[in-house]
């Protein structure tokens, strides 16, 4: 029988995923597992990477918990990884917190701490990635991820917006830099998609405010999944002539 093909297949390669203790990246994490990825869990909690772990399939993956704001220390973290695991092919960038407040109330400390860990660690963990000696040659392929916070603008999300904003804007000047040694680099741009991060949003938003946002979104408001697969998508040789996108997927709220 011939073998079926699926242009999705991740057989094989070493894909590190930050932020997969939870939401999005843990879904990330049981997908890849499903296309045959091998993947490197990071994030700052060993426990709650282990219960990501416990839903993955095949046996073949490790944790390596880190602080992606411990920027100066980055680089022997990864370099660490691949001493254990060979190079990576894939660097998936997930981990992130979100923060809302009027610009009055706005602390320049708070400000620091949402860029530092949503924008700043993508610059050390790319860095770091692109090493020779740490991705895999020929190719690698590297996700980012931004918000349609980025892209609209929201009441008290400047702080976030900053961040995320940041995201899609270094995609670009990066994508193009790293294309001149086979890595493509992309982001994706999610709308509300149902987290951890979210549900403290839904328990302080007023019935009527979270109802009002549910109907924005055409297609309902989002699950993990909806952002996993195409992050599968954008690791996968199904996107082999894309780099430097912003790939907004937020079930239409944007196209109105
Ligand atoms: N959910 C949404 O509606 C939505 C929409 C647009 C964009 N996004 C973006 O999608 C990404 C994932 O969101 P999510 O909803 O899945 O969030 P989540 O469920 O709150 O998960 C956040 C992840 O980030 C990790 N993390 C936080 N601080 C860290 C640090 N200093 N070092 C290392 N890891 C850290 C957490 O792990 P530990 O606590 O174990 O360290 C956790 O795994 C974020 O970048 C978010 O901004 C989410």
């Amino acid at each position: 029988m011939a073998a079926i093909f699926n242009p999705l297949d991740l057989t094989g390669k070493t894909i590190l995923v930050t932020g997969a203790s939870s939401g999005i990246g843990r879904d990330t994490c049981v997908v890849l597992s499903q296309l045959g990825a091998k993947v490197v869990l990071t994030g700052r909690d060993r426990n709650r990477l282990e219960e990501t772990l416990a839903l993955m399939q095949q046996a073949d993956h490790s944790i390596s918990p880190h602080d992606v704001t411990n920027h100066s220390e980055t680089s022997q973290w990864m370099s660490d990884i691949v001493s254990r695991t060979g190079p990576l092919f894939g660097l998936v960038h997930l981990a992130g917190i979100s923060h809302t407040e009027a610009i009055r109330f706005l602390d320049m400390d708070k400000l620091e701490e949402v860029l530092d860990l949503n924008l700043k660690s993508a610059f050390s963990l790319v860095k770091a990635f692109r090493q020779k000696n740490i991705r895999s040659m020929p190719e690698a392929r590297v996700v980012l991820t931004s918000s349609v916070s980025g892209i609209r603008g929201y009441p008290g999300m400047a702080a976030y917006a900053a961040s995320k904003g940041g995201i899609i804007a270094i995609t670009r000047p990066l994508a193009l830099e790293l294309a001149k040694e086979n890595i493509r680099l992309n982001c994706v741009t999610p709308g509300f998609v149902h987290t951890e991060m979210t549900i403290e949003m839904q328990t302080l938003l007023p019935a009527k405010e979270l109802e009002a946002a549910k109907q924005a979104y055409p297609l309902g408001l989002g699950t993990p999944r909806d952002i996993s697969l195409p992050i599968c998508f954008l690791l996968s040789p199904a996107s082999a002539w894309m780099t430097g996108q912003s790939i907004v997927i937020d079930g239409g709220l944007t196209m109105k």
